[in-house]
């Protein structure tokens, strides 16, 4: 299976952020531990801190063949509709991820725009999150489109 996760802003700054909320880790030594997890999945990577280039990567997956997206948004989680609508119109499923649980941080954090329009998200339990999503597609492969009700 073909799988892209795709972080937003600050993302690459792993390591060097808020350790309570983010861990010791860079992404490179997560997405190692991610590989090495599924041998058997293509594991495809991209990390943007512009809001254009994640939509334009989002646009491209359908021509790809990829079969699931894992998204990090990052801040944009709370306020890009942008990144909403293009998620909206993607024929693939998605899963929302976050190291913290933004459910359990400020405010403005508590609420994301992307929610809604993915299959399912998971937060707070940091690399772990990412690890669970892909197993979550590797036993479920559905069609976003079949799934929603
Ligand atoms: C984050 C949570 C966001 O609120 C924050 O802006 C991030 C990372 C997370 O993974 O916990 O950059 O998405």
């Amino acid at each position: 299976m073909k799988i892209q996760i795709l972080n937003g802003p600050n993302l690459n700054r792993l390591a060097t952020r808020e350790e309570k909320f983010y861990g010791k880790e860079d992404f490179e030594l997560i997405l190692t531990w991610l590989v090495e997890n599924f041998p058997e999945h293509e594991i495809l990577y991209f990390q943007s801190n512009i809001e254009g280039e994640i939509i334009d990567r989002i646009q491209a997956l359908p021509e790809e063949n990829i079969e699931g997206l894992v998204i990090n948004p990052g801040a944009y989680s709370h306020y890009s509709i942008a990144i909403r609508d293009a998620i909206e119109a993607l024929p693939l499923p998605v899963i929302e991820v976050h190291l913290s649980n933004i459910y359990s941080r400020e405010p403005f954090r508590q609420v994301s725009v992307i929610s809604p329009v993915v299959m399912g998200v998971i937060s707070g339990l940091g690399k772990e999150s990412y690890r669970l999503a892909i197993d979550y597609f590797k036993h479920t492969v559905k069609k976003k489109i079949g799934f929603k009700s």
